[in-house]
């Protein structure tokens, strides 16, 4: 694999809570004044090698990783707010872990965004470059990507989706399954089937910088990036971050299928406050979100494979918008599960959770680590990166099933890992 050389721009289309606390964070650790806790790229070890030739390395002993003081960042937003003015609003950080790091957050202006409010009907920031047609659009992000690596001397680029959830697109063979329908209904401004992240990916795309969508945004999960992603051999991963409820319920969903008790329901739901919860308070764009979250359970507890077991179970997920709690979300799980005889019992969990501080390590990874895949010569759909995700990129075109299951998911990034660095894959438990 190429060595992570020079600096490695990371462009973050939203500068919200996310955004904000990614970036802070990270330049918090730079100086030494905050750990980048929850990171795998920064803490986890993997096992290499068998027997007497064994050890267990950090992700950056095996692979070349960018380091944290080798990122600049940048980002796009409706609202003019800087890094700084974003963090604060968001109300996620004490002022204590932002102020040292102020005056850069501050220099993190964000670029105009190109945005269609019909796509996130909540937001009313004029920070948004004054174009409808949707290849302008994404011409306007490709000379954005250019202008910045330029200015800021960046060897490679990142673009990472940490903006609001959109409404919901569904799938058109029509427009999204070929890249030449795809080009045409963006040049001819079909604003109903393009969204404009759909801009900002091919955008990333065709200036070579890989693309991974945090939100649970269908934009690349459509086959006609996929062959633009091919075509231009650059890496992809989505989508929607798992950070709270769906990692609870991907890693405590094979409890219950390995012990092979029955599952009657799972009732999911969430009270959070702050403006991704607004956003999805509006029921189009919520409609993106229960999608995305339901498709977890479907492929670890699977119905055809032990219908006595999962053939018939209900599964509800809901997001509810209640200010006070602004970006400390709680989550409650309902299981109904059923045990010897099909006797019920029941499990609930209340996750008291901070949505960004879990959100964040997840961007560092999946920017660092797909940074690596591209240095790597990979290129298209991630599946190694389906770890940090809760609806996994898959090809359903070919029928593929997505993997869900948290440790089937750890055991395909350890091996995509193993594999960059040159050692052999392997299945075995540590
Ligand atoms: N925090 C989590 O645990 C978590 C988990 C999974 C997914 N996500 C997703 O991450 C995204 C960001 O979450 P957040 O809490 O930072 O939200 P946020 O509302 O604080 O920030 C999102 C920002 O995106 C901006 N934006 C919207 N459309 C844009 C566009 N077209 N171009 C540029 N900017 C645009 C908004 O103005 C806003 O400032 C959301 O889609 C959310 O669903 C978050």
């Amino acid at each position: 694999m190429k060595q992570a050389t020079g600096k490695l721009g990371v462009l973050c289309v939203g500068l919200g809570a996310v955004t904000s606390t990614f970036i802070t964070g990270v330049l918090m650790a730079r100086k030494g004044l905050a750990k980048p806790v929850g990171a795998m790229t920064q803490y986890d070890k993997i096992r290499v090698g068998f027997g007497d030739a064994e050890k267990y390395l950090k992700y950056d002993e095996i692979i070349s990783l960018a380091s944290l003081d080798d990122l600049v960042f940048g980002a796009w937003d409706v609202y003019p707010e800087n890094a700084f003015e974003s963090a604060v609003n968001a109300d996620v950080l004490r002022a204590k872990d932002i102020m040292p790091v102020a005056d850069e957050l501050k220099a993190i202006k964000p670029m105009s965004a190109v945005f269609d409010k019909r796509f996130a009907n909540r937001l009313d920031g004029d920070n948004v470059k004054p174009l409808n047609n949707r290849w302008e659009m994404m011409e306007a992000i490709r000379e954005d990507i250019r202008r910045f690596k330029k200015e800021n001397g960046c060897e490679r680029v990142v673009v990472l989706w940490a903006a609001s959830t959109e409404v919901y697109v569904p799938v058109d063979p029509a427009v999204h399954h070929r890249l030449s329908d795809l080009e045409a209904a963006m040049k001819a401004n079909d604003t109903e089937r393009i969204a404009p992240s759909m801009c900002y990916a091919y955008a990333a795309l065709a200036e070579g910088a890989p693309f991974v969508m945090g939100a649970p945004n269908t934009t690349v999960d459509i086959p006609a990036m996929w062959e633009l992603a091919e075509q231009k051999q650059i890496p992809i991963a989505g989508k929607d971050f798992k950070t709270g409820q769906t990692l609870i319920k991907s890693g405590f969903a094979p409890i219950i299928g390995t012990r092979c008790l029955g599952l009657n329901g799972w009732f999911s739901t969430n009270i959070l406050g702050n403006r991704d919860g607004y956003v999805l308070d509006e029921p189009a764009n919520f409609r993106t979100k229960e999608v995305s979250k339901l498709s977890t359970l479907e492929s670890i507890l699977v119905g055809e494979e032990q219908p006595d077991l999962y053939a018939d179970y209900y599964h509800k997920v809901r997001i509810n918008y209640y200010p006070p709690r602004g970006d400390d979300k709680e989550g409650w799980d309902n299981i109904d599960i059923f045990g010897w005889m099909g006797y019920p019992m029941q499990i609930k969990i209340n996750f008291l959770c901070r949505d960004s501080i879990l959100a964040a390590p997840l961007c560092l990874d999946l920017v660092l680590l797909i940074d690596a895949a591209a240095r790597d010569g990979r290129y298209g759909t991630q599946r190694f990166l389906s770890f940090f995700l809760k609806s996994p990129q898959h090809d359903y075109l070919q029928g593929e099933v997505p993997v869900n299951h948290l440790f089937k998911q750890y055991v395909m990034l350890k091996n995509a890992i193993r594999e960059m660095g040159g050692y052999e894959p392997d299945e075995a438990m540590d």
